[in-house]
């Protein structure tokens, strides 16, 4: 028993000395080890998943809702996820973690995976991601902004370069005309 304490006490004691030296490396090129990258992945994926599964999904196959998601989308999140055609980011390509690339991801196979993700995404936009950088966005947005967003990045997987052009392109007129209600010029 005392030799296992002594054991602890001591490798305890050079930890703290080695991290105290500056010795382990923070910088984002210095990756993790695979097995570190692994174990990190594992306990992300569990906390979302266990956080997630209890909300209730809104109805999101509405083209209002689907041009909003759109345009937040494309503001606030192709800087590091980018976009069906877009070339990475000064930023995007500085990360680490890397920010992942949603219209590369494989199709959905059917409708509860389709719920799940939904589920994750909607929970990691509002809460954001510790230690990486990835912002909660639920700080500054309602979570029906969230959900529609949620629901926009679902589709992308499955999204052309043009259409993606087209439909941030609606978006961006629709809140345009939106915008100048009343007061429209042209
Ligand atoms: C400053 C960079 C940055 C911005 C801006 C950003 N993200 Fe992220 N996001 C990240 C990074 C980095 C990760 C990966 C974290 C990890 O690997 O654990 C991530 C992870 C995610 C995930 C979880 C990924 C998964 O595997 O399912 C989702 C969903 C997500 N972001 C959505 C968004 C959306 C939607 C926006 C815009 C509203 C956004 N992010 C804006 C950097 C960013």
């Amino acid at each position: 028993m005392k030799k296992i304490i002594g054991f602890l006490v001591t490798s305890a004691i050079l930890v703290f000395i080695t991290l105290s030296s500056g010795a382990y490396n923070m910088a984002a090129t210095e990756k993790h080890w695979a097995i570190t990258e692994k174990i990190i992945a594992w306990v992300r994926n569990n906390s979302i998943e266990a956080r997630a599964k209890e909300q209730q999904v809104p109805a999101m196959d509405n083209e209002w809702i689907r041009l909003q998601g759109a345009e937040h989308y494309s503001a606030m999140c192709t800087i590091c996820h980018l976009a069906p055609g877009m070339q990475p980011t000064e930023l995007s390509l500085g990360l680490y973690p890397q920010a992942p690339k949603f219209f590369e991801r494989a199709p959905i196979k059917d409708q509860t995976e389709k719920l799940e993700r939904a589920k994750a995404y909607f929970w990691v936009i509002k809460n954001g991601l510790k230690m990486t950088a990835m912002p909660a966005w639920g700080l500054s947005h309602d979570d029906d902004s969230i959900w529609a967003i949620a629901a926009f990045v679902l589709e992308l997987n499955a999204m052309t370069p043009e259409q993606y052009r087209q439909i941030i392109q609606t978006a961006q007129d629709n809140s345009h005309d939106h915008a100048h209600q009343g007061h429209r010029h042209e």
